[in-house]
């Protein structure tokens, strides 16, 4: 299934994942626009912007604290640690659009949240923040400032982390090789690295059982899950590295 990207694989020092929700499926965390995903049961713009957020703090702190239950009790799956393994053997960044941290947990060490973390919490108007992995007693939870405190997460209309949207544009318009897992690519500017990536002649792989709005683009496009694909690809990048 590798043999047609051997060599750019023997020869690349740096791999880029760019992954999605996907990758987390099989970890017990739903999609978004699966068949089973999240914005088909629930509607984005009365939970995940911030116009809502504050029209409202209550509800979408529910829906968030009970997200968090069920992400702060997952655990990564295969293709996250072979993902993580990989590191063994080429350098590796990974651009996640996921707030669920299971790439760290899988022992990932270059991880760029591109829209933020559930399990950090921020304050709307002081700049404490911190990781917090217990529930909340009530909600909307209160800062010590006084403030309501919330998920530090990119929601719909809120610009991206600057510092880590820049570093992920300069790392994917350097890039050789880009590997994208578990993701629908609908999202902007996320769904952009991959175009900064082919500017840049990188090859690209696409890791996802359905086709997605850039399978044609893809230089490798894999109808398959991550949690069996990725494993496989680091067995074979083991076998060509040896
Ligand atoms: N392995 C790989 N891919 C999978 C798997 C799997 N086991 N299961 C599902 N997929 C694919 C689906 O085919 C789909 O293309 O993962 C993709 C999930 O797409 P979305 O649900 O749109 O999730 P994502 O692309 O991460 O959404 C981007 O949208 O709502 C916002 O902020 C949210 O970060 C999210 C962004």
């Amino acid at each position: 299934m590798f043999d047609i990207i051997k060599d750019k694989l023997k020869e690349t020092k740096k791999i880029i994942f760019v992954t999605g929700a996907g990758i987390s499926q099989e970890s017990g965390i739903p999609t978004f626009r699966g068949k089973d995903g999240l914005w088909r049961k629930y509607d984005p713009m009365q939970l995940a912007t911030i116009e809502a957020f504050y029209e409202n703090p209550k509800l979408v702190w529910e829906w968030y604290e009970d997200r968090r239950g069920n992400i702060l009790s997952a655990k990564p799956n295969p293709g996250h640690f072979a993902m993580a393994e990989i590191e063994k053997f080429k350098d590796v960044v990974v651009m996640t659009q996921n707030i669920d941290g299971l790439h760290q947990k899988a022992g990932s060490s270059k991880v760029l949240e591109l829209h933020g973390s559930i399990i950090r919490i921020k304050c709307t108007s002081c700049d404490f923040e911190d990781d917090i992995i217990t529930k909340f007693e009530e909600v909307p939870p209160k800062c010590l400032c006084g403030k309501i405190l919330r998920p530090d997460v990119v929601w719909f209309g809120e610009p991206l982390p600057q510092k880590v949207w820049r570093e992920a544009m300069i790392e994917s318009s350097k890039c050789d090789i880009m590997i994208i897992a578990g993701t629908s690519l609908v999202v902007s500017p996320a769904n952009t690295l991959p175009i900064y990536a082919k500017q840049n002649d990188a090859m690209l792989i696409e890791i996802n059982p359905e086709e997605t709005i850039m399978s044609s683009q893809m230089d490798l496009s894999i109808r398959d899950t991550s949690s069996n694909i990725l494993p496989k690809l680091l067995t074979y990048i083991q076998s060509i590295q040896n």
